[in-house]
């Protein structure tokens, strides 16, 4: 057909109606839409329809595809408005093929259109993607096994794993390589009403829709449920409003554990209250390794940061390091990855020590707080620096690991780090430049801590950079000194 066909199609009014496969098949709609784009049918001569779709209302629509007269012509998509549609694509609006055709369409003309946030049907577009990343996450969340025997072919007994849940949109096929992933070794079968997955630990199959009543009622498993969530159920970090957004009540009742909230609720600030006097039983006894310190501090809540939603994180390097460097507590970047300073500011202590000829892997490094201090501030954790009371709390932890590892010379980053060794507060511009005897024979050293530098700007940050490379210049040359054959 040339292009002039594919014109008249359109001037005389030609109403193409594409029926998909199934609800969830972008790629077919992607191939179907393709033609269209090429043959010039404008968005409102298309009727897409999906199975169970109103198709009758269209039956006079042609239903053969046109067929382009250059089938090689690019047609612009960029990459973003792909992602997206191919999610949103999961929706259950029935009119979100129709919308992608469109934004596809105007994208032939403006290939930026995806840029401006004022477009209705880009903010349509983004409304269903967070829908179905949504529902995606729901389904991650709250899908609960629960355990039946099912013969084999040689009727041998086996355990199978059945869960029942209710997705909002076309997820079910989207998610299966999810729990493939997830409980790869065992056999389960997740029924939904829009569809069904049956792994055997070697094949996926998909199954039709099923009902409420095809799964079974409650077993044991759903016990260990129920003791696995009140068992990580934390009371201090309790907030109503939050959990009823992530844990709408849509879901309650095909999850085992919900039973269970309103008593927690309940009982929330009783727990909290046993949980710091747990915390404060962790102080008693001194651990004797550095492992058991790393596996104490997470119980910790003799303080207030640990009751935030923070890991604490262990000092590292090698246990007779000659060397501790003692920082404030960890960032955001520690807190996710477990370790002290791997974040911009332990970046920038890393080049200093190289460039003073200290080798970090021969340094014991870590912090004067363990638990990450912040505050929320839209999607970001903002840093907050810890009380004295709560260095002073805490020190209880780095005297324990200074007794362990007993290194020669402390070097303390910051007003925070000094506190925690010296019990006061200190000036750093006074502390500086000089040794400092601690009473377990060691020396302590002070300088500022690496993210003071990362605020400052210009002339101020290369004066201050240039004493900071002093002070470990002096602090290297202390250390061989102090470690020399003999001394
Ligand atoms: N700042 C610190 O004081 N410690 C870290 O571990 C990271 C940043």
């Amino acid at each position: 057909m040339s292009s002039a066909r594919s014109l008249r199609n359109v001037k005389l009014g030609t109403y193409y109606v594409v029926q998909l496969p199934e609800p969830d098949d972008f790629d077919f709609w992607r191939e179907r839409a393709r033609i269209m784009v090429q043959c010039d049918v404008p968005p409102d001569r298309i009727a897409w329809i999906e199975p169970g779709g109103s198709g009758d209302l269209f039956a006079h629509g042609d239903r053969r595809l046109p067929v382009p007269a250059d089938p090689a012509r690019p047609v612009r998509a960029s990459r973003r408005f792909l992602a997206l549609a191919k999610n949103a694509a999961l929706h259950s609006d029935p009119d979100r093929w129709a919308l992608l055709y469109r934004l596809l369409w105007r994208h032939q003309n403006n290939g930026r259109i995806m840029e401006d946030k004022a477009d209705c049907d880009v903010a349509r577009l983004e409304a269903l993607d967070k829908a179905v990343r949504r529902d995606s996450h729901k389904m991650h969340a709250f899908v609960r096994f629960r355990m039946v025997e099912v013969d084999d072919a040689a009727g041998t007994p086996q355990e199978h794993y059945v869960a029942w849940f209710e997705p909002e949109h076309h997820i079910v096929r989207a998610n299966a390589g999810f729990f493939m992933r997830r409980f790869a070794n065992m056999r389960w079968s997740i029924l939904t009403p829009r569809g069904s997955l049956h792994w055997d630990g070697e094949v996926m199959r998909e199954g039709p829709p099923a009902l409420r009543a095809d799964a079974p009622a409650g077993d044991p498993v759903e016990d260990l449920w129920r003791r696995y969530y009140a068992s990580i159920f934390n009371p201090a970090r309790l907030k109503v409003g939050a959990m009823l957004k992530e844990m709408p009540r849509r879901y309650w009742k095909n999850l085992p554990e919900a039973a269970l909230i309103p008593e927690l609720v309940a009982g929330a600030q009783g727990r909290e209250a046993q949980m710091v006097e747990a915390g404060a039983l962790a102080f008693e006894a001194r651990p004797d390794s550095l492992e058991e310190i790393g596996k104490a501090i997470h119980a910790c809540r003799k303080c207030p940061i640990g009751l935030l939603d923070n890991t604490a994180v262990m000092g590292e390097g090698p246990r007779d390091a000659p060397l501790m460097i003692v920082g404030e507590q960890p960032g955001d970047k520690e807190d996710l990855a477990g370790r002290p300073f791997v974040g911009p500011a332990g970046q920038l202590l890393d080049l200093h020590l190289e460039k003073a000829g200290i080798p970090r892997d021969r340094t014991y490094v870590t912090n004067a707080v363990k638990h990450f201090k912040y505050v929320h501030r839209g999607k970001f954790r903002l840093h907050q620096s810890p009380a004295a009371k709560e260095i002073d709390t805490c020190r209880w932890w780095l005297e324990g690991e200074r007794a362990l590892v007993r290194p020669r010379l402390v070097l303390a980053l910051g007003a925070s780090a000094a506190r925690a060794l010296l019990g006061k507060t200190v000036s750093i511009s006074r502390a500086r430049g000089r040794p400092q005897p601690l009473d377990d024979g060691s020396e302590l050293w002070v300088t500022a801590h690496p993210s003071y530098l990362l605020r400052l700007e210009g002339e101020a940050r290369e004066a201050q950079t240039r004493l900071f490379d002093a002070d470990l210049s002096a602090v290297r040359a202390r250390l061989e000194e102090l470690c020399a054959p003999g001394s």
